[in-house]
């Protein structure tokens, strides 16, 4: 079966979607196959991998049925990249009533078909506590949380960890997920700012769970979404550099598992 990777954080803006996607573009160079998972109701991954489907994340999760998943994964326009396209209608889920919603998406994952040609399953996360994010959390193997070092981001991480341990303390939710690392994005570790901002998330998760490399700040990421392409197929020293960046930590969210 797939590893099954939840990129998230509750604060928004903070990477998850331009990090899923280059990591999914990355993964595929090393040769893997690659679903990534849209629960997000913005569907930025969906626009930026150009995935279209007939049905969407909301379908899946909607379903009473097991397995159902199989029917809503698409090719994406990225060689490799195959996709569950989010929606906007994925805004109404967290607030219909319905049995066991925080269970769905595993429901709809059970046993389902077309799963066992993917070697990694990466899953972009709303900026939110609420039922997507936990749905993902539920059927993931490993979180990695994506962070800036603004001032508050520390906090913010400190209460994405509550919530992976309350996941975990709940037999009903899913006692074996883990924290496979935290991924700074947008650094500016020319300021004094930013290079606080490191030591202090190290001193509060430890030196280890903060995995370099640290991703730098730069247009190039967001001009490669506008593009609908990963960083690694922009032109210029900066670009290459991103997705040098984004590679190797592409071959140790392989080796983390191996
Ligand atoms: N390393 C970076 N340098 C500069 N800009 C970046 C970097 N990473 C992401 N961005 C840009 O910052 C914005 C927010 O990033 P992104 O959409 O990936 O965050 P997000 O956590 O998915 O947001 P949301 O919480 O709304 O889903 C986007 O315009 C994106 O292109
Ligand atoms: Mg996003």
């Amino acid at each position: 079966m797939p590893t099954i990777t939840a990129l998230a954080n509750q604060k928004g803006g903070v990477g998850k979607t331009a990090t899923t996607c280059n990591f999914a573009a990355a993964l595929t160079d090393l040769g893997r196959r690659v679903l990534v998972l849209d629960l997000d109701a913005q569907a930025n991954s969906t626009e930026t991998l150009d995935a279209v489907g007939e049905y969407d994340m909301y379908d899946v999760l909607r379903s009473e049925e097991t397995g159902v998943i199989g029917d809503a994964i698409v090719e994406t326009a990225w060689p490799g990249v195959s996709a569950v396209p989010g929606s906007k209608r994925l805004s109404l889920f967290e607030q219909e009533s319905l049995m066991t919603p925080e269970h769905r998406l595993k429901n709809a994952m059970w046993q389902a078909s077309g799963l066992e040609e993917f070697d990694d399953i990466l899953i972009d996360s709303p900026p939110s506590l609420g039922r997507l994010t936990l749905n993902g959390l539920i059927v993931a193997d490993r979180v990695v949380i994506l962070t800036e070092l603004e001032p508050y981001s520390i906090r913010g991480v400190g209460e994405f960890i509550e919530t992976l341990s309350a996941v975990r303390r709940n037999p009903q939710l899913n006692p074996a997920l883990r924290l496979a690392g935290i991924i700074v994005n947008k650094a500016k570790l020319n300021t004094i700012e930013h290079q606080e901002g490191l030591k202090e998330l190290k001193a509060a998760f430890g030196t280890d769970v903060v995995r370099s490399p640290y991703l730098r700040a730069s247009t190039v990421v967001p001009t490669s979404a506008g593009a609908h392409k990963p960083v690694s197929k922009m032109r210029g020293p900066v670009a290459a550099a991103i997705a040098e960046d984004y590679a190797r930590h592409a071959k140790w969210l392989v080796e983390e598992v191996a």
